[in-house]
């Protein structure tokens, strides 16, 4: 490739598309549409034909997209889309289908696709797609020849994670952690909130400072001003003499405010003042002290929620809502689960000594069904916890906790862990699809036509799916 720049223009991009279909006469079509446009394009009529494509690329520098029919007689698309996720993660992917069945482009999703084309291609929608993936990779190739190596990061700093939300969410605070900028942060308890904030410190200019973490929430109300502040001897009963608070501990260095929702109205006025102005006065006095603190916010409340209902400055609220950083729960990252899971074991083989060799694939598929409402730290836990008590070389189904094997057995469906568990594969679609269902429904509050519009399914297929997974809106 020349002229790789980080100006990226979208119109010029170009892609190295490999087609995959059992169909000569839609490898033609398509083949010589995308050829039109710029695009390298190699065909291959089945799965493995795919592969050897793939792996004979590999040196060339890969493929930037893979088209996929989905049912060919030697080798199912979605194995091939399995793969190509384990092995080329970089390369996006577009699955093809003879018929436009939610059921078949929600597996798809799951398994990373990139997008989904129902047949007869629309030639106008391929290569629009075709474009922006072309103009994706080539994006993503600019920022990448930048980073010393080549591949996807699959951690920052001590944050591990693979999916493209953790990609994002990556990508995002490098970029803002050479400046002061305020950073506010959302997400579930042991999503990585508190870990996120300390990788920024360490990529930031102030990375030889103090990092200090303040969890608001538990401190009491009359109590917190003064610890982030200080006070002066006599301020307060019980202040019996001068006492630095933690903005003037964490000077030159980064300050992490979580569960930030809790600021009593008085609080809130210091801390924009202490924003904006980058000074504060201890509580007791009204000497005014200069402040050069990086401040990095999270929140376990919706704070534009607080803002509505009154209890959260509206003021405060803009000056923080600068850049947000959003931490998806790991239920809804399950590529992040296998990754975690091992660096996890080799944390906890080193520090027990302990010989162990992996997971079994029961086991990973066992966490993979399992919603972690305690997330990343409570995968953590679990890990630790069978560590401790496995007993052979494996960890297996029965080292996890309870709650985990029992998610394990219920009606979920199987996820792919490298290949298929056996069974139909409309019972496995079954729990996502009804999910999804939902998830749409509620999203569209109950409204059958614009949730049949979001799902592009007519209305009565909707209603019949309603049915069928019992869906009905809550009174
Ligand atoms: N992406 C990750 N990679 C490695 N370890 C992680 C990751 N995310 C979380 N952890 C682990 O989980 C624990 C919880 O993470 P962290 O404290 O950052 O969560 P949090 O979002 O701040 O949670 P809380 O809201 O409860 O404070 C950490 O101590 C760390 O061991
Ligand atoms: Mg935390």
């Amino acid at each position: 490739m020349t002229g790789e720049s980080m100006q990226v223009s979208p119109e010029a991009a170009r892609a190295r598309v490999l087609v995959v279909d059992d169909d000569p006469a839609v490898l033609r079509s398509l083949g010589e549409l995308l050829r039109l446009d710029g695009h390298e394009v190699v065909t291959a009529p089945s799965a493995p034909a795919a592969l050897r494509a793939l792996v004979d690329a590999q040196e060339r520098g890969g493929f930037d997209l893979l088209i996929t029919d989905l049912t060919m007689p030697d080798g199912d698309g979605l194995d091939l889309l399995g793969v190509a996720r384990e092995r080329w993660g970089d390369m996006l992917t577009v699955m093809l289908t003879g018929f436009g069945t939610i059921e078949s482009a929600v597996e798809a999703m799951k398994r990373g696709a990139f997008e989904f084309l129902t047949k007869p291609v629309e030639d106008e929608r391929l290569r629009a797609i075709v474009q922006r993936a072309a103009a994706q990779q080539s994006a993503t190739r600019a920022t990448r020849a930048l980073r010393s190596d080549a591949s996807v990061r699959t951690r920052f700093e001590n944050v591990f994670g693979r999916t493209y939300q953790m990609q994002r969410v990556f990508d995002l605070a490098e970029a803002v952690a050479d400046s002061r900028t305020t950073i506010l942060m959302h997400g579930e308890t042991g999503t990585g909130k508190s870990m996120i904030a300390r990788a920024i410190h360490q990529r930031s200019p102030r990375r030889d400072k103090p990092f200090i973490e303040v969890a608001c929430g538990a401190i009491p109300e009359t109590l917190l001003e003064s610890e982030l502040f200080g006070h002066v001897k006599g301020a307060f009963t019980g202040a019996v003499s001068d006492k630095d608070g933690k903005f003037r501990a964490a000077e030159a260095g980064t300050i992490f405010l979580d569960e930030i929702g809790t600021a009593s109205p008085a609080l809130q006025v210091k801390l924009l003042r202490v924003l904006q102005e980058k000074r504060f006065e201890p509580v007791g006095t009204n000497r005014t002290l200069a402040a050069d603190v990086r401040v990095i916010l999270a929140a376990n409340v919706d704070l534009e929620k607080e803002v509505a209902a009154g209890r959260f400055r509206k003021d405060l609220y803009y000056r923080i809502n600068i850049v947000t950083i959003e931490l998806p729960p790991l239920r809804s990252r399950l590529g992040d689960i296998p990754l975690l899971a091992e660096h996890f074991l080799a944390k906890y083989r080193r520090e027990t000594g302990k010989h162990v060799l992996g997971f079994t694939r029961d086991a990973i598929e066992a966490m993979l069904r399992y919603a972690w409402p305690g997330n990343v730290r409570e995968l953590e836990n679990c890990v630790e916890r069978a560590v401790v008590l496995m007993r052979g070389d494996f960890i297996g189904r029965q080292d996890l906790p309870p709650q985990i094997v029992a998610a394990a057995s219920g009606e979920l469906p199987a996820l792919s862990v490298g290949g298929f568990s056996r069974q139909s594969l409309r019972k496995a679609l079954e729990e996502p699809e009804k999910q999804i269902l939902r998830a749409a429904l509620e999203a569209n509050n109950w409204n059958r036509q614009l949730t049949a519009e979001m799902l592009e399914i007519n209305r009565t297929t909707l209603y019949k799916k309603m049915r069928q997974h019992g869906l009905m809106p809550r009174r």
